[in-house]
């Protein structure tokens, strides 16, 4: 007994005396770059960035004693990613984000390579954070079937900034035989008394030929005390779609269920899935195949692996991540230069309509105060740097929004039931679309969405260096970041429809 209790003291201690260095490591790498990063142009308003650094995934997201809080993947020690840290922000109006020290870092055995992306749940006046703990082990491994670790833990919390010592709930020994090392990313929830925890999973698959094929899919576990979980259902497509699943999320939307998932290795079709991993959602009141009824759900270059949660109000809420892995090859972000890279989408409140999920900019986003700037002519300069256009009564027409220049701009093309955005020198929609792509997408090119009637409406909300694009009440969005210096900021509407321009 006596001896147990001692090496438990050693493990703490060494525990602290890391998450202390890491800790250190972080502020001393804010402070030293904090000011070229503050001092970019690029920098948004009313979207969660990386105080320095790196973000990716949103996590943790809930509403605690009347505060939103957002952990994020965040990596303060390399613009290019790699992890390490869950980053900490809290918002009374899901918009002013107050930056705090990040929370969780890579301080034990069973999280040593990654504190990967996770959920919280809220109960009894205490925050409960479940996530992954990555382990990779040094050598020669293919990091799928072998020399990966992937461990669900949890941590309490009574303040959501000081975290209780962390508990490992489920690790290797616990999945199913097919499952790969790679399982992460748990979702929990509480039904009827119990609770549940939804990962992302690769499982091993083949072909007809005995090649392997590996099949994307999730696990649900079960547990009536959080602590003790056992396998309740898996769900592994027959037939695969995508090898890998990340970040899952199910949840209740208006007496539908929605399972939101990230599928890696979709085939780009001719309009669809032209991002190199995608996310979307099904809905499993109407199939049990989530393939039959997956939509994308943002059709703009930067998207990934949202979160929702429901707010004390009862708002079912989404933010994504306004980029994707591993696309540095087809695209850059021009606020490399200054230190940081990627911010996270602005919360979307989700509703359904006719089997669609719509997606609308939270409420509070029209009380902050916006002045209507109607101009004599459709150019409008935005030198402030957020300003919001609506668009009714489209009807269908052609309708060209450029933001920026001629010459180094996105262009909106509006025309039936198709939207376009566009960095293609020329332009959208006309012959003289060329090649060639405009500076300010950083290589980006072109997206194309439908709705399912006409375009009739249109709400863009352009947050310097991000346009966020909902179409008919957020039956179609586009999320691209863009990179225009303070002078470009132009705004040119020409076309069919009654619009208004807004600053703030
Ligand atoms: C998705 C993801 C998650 C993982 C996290 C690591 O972008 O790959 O599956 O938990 O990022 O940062």
């Amino acid at each position: 007994m006596e001896k147990s209790l001692k090496t438990n003291c050693i493990e703490e201690g060494l525990q602290m005396a890391k998450t202390e260095a890491n800790l250190r490591r972080a502020k001393e790498e804010e402070k030293r770059i904090g000011g070229t990063v503050a001092g970019c142009p690029f920098r948004t308003r009313f979207h969660i960035m990386p105080p320095v650094g790196w973000i990716n995934d949103p996590n943790g997201l809930c509403q605690f004693h009347g505060v939103f809080h957002a952990y994020f993947q965040y990596s303060p020690l390399s613009v290019h990613g790699g992890g390490g840290y869950w980053g900490h922000c809290t918002s009374r109006d899901l918009l002013h984000w107050e930056y705090h020290d990040p929370v969780l870092t890579t301080d034990i055995p069973e999280d040593q390579s990654g504190v990967y992306s996770g959920s919280a749940l809220i109960e009894d006046g205490k925050m409960y954070l479940f996530y992954t703990g990555n382990v990779k082990l040094p050598g020669d491994y293919d990091y799928i079937d072998s020399g990966r670790i992937s461990n669900q833990l949890m941590v309490i919390s009574e303040d959501g900034q000081e975290m209780s010592q962390k508990k490992k709930l489920l690790g290797m020994e616990d999945y199913p035989e097919d499952i790969t090392a790679h399982i992460r990313d748990p979702k929990v929830w509480k039904a009827d008394g119990r609770y549940y925890m939804i990962l992302g999973a690769r499982a091993r698959g083949y072909a007809e030929d005995g090649s392997r094929r590996d099949k994307g899919g999730v696990l649900i576990y079960a547990s009536e005390d959080k602590l003790k979980w056992n396998l309740h259902q898996k769900l592994i497509p027959e037939k695969a779609f995508g090898y890998m699943w990340e970040c899952p999320d199910l949840f209740e939307l208006d007496g539908e269920k929605v399972l939101s998932f990230c599928p890696q290795g979709l085939e780009a079709e001719k309009e669809r899935f032209q991002n190199i991993y995608q996310s979307g959602y099904s809905l499993l009141s109407r199939s049990s195949d989530p393939e039959e009824t997956f939509t994308e759900w943002d059709m703009g270059f930067d998207f990934y692996a949202p979160q929702t949660f429901r707010t004390e109000d009862g708002r079912r809420i989404m933010i994504g991540w306004a980029g994707v892995p591993d696309t540095e090859k087809a695209h850059r972000n021009l606020s490399v230069a200054n230190g940081w890279q990627h911010c996270l989408t602005l919360p979307r409140e989700l509703s359904i309509k006719d089997g669609k999920i719509y997606q609308k900019p939270v409420k509070e986003l029209y009380a902050l105060g916006w002045k209507n700037e109607q101009t004599a002519d459709s150019r409008y300069h935005w030198d402030g740097r957020t300003v919001l256009l609506e668009i009714k009564e489209i009807g269908g027409m052609f309708q060209k929004i450029k933001i920026g220049q001629e010459e180094n701009g996105l262009t909106i093309h509006i025309e039936d039931d198709l939207a376009e955005l566009s960095f293609l020198a020329g332009g959208a929609g006309t012959a003289a679309a060329g090649r060639e792509t405009c500076e300010c997408g950083g290589g980006r090119r072109r997206r194309i969405g439908r709705v399912s009637g006409k375009v009739d409406e249109l709400t863009v909300l352009a947050d310097s260096s991000i346009v966020e694009v909902f179409v008919n009440g957020g039956e179609l969005v586009f999320t691209t970041r863009i990179y225009l210096e303070g002078r470009e900021r132009d705004l040119t509407v020409s076309g069919a429809g009654k619009y208004s321009i807004f600053t703030v």
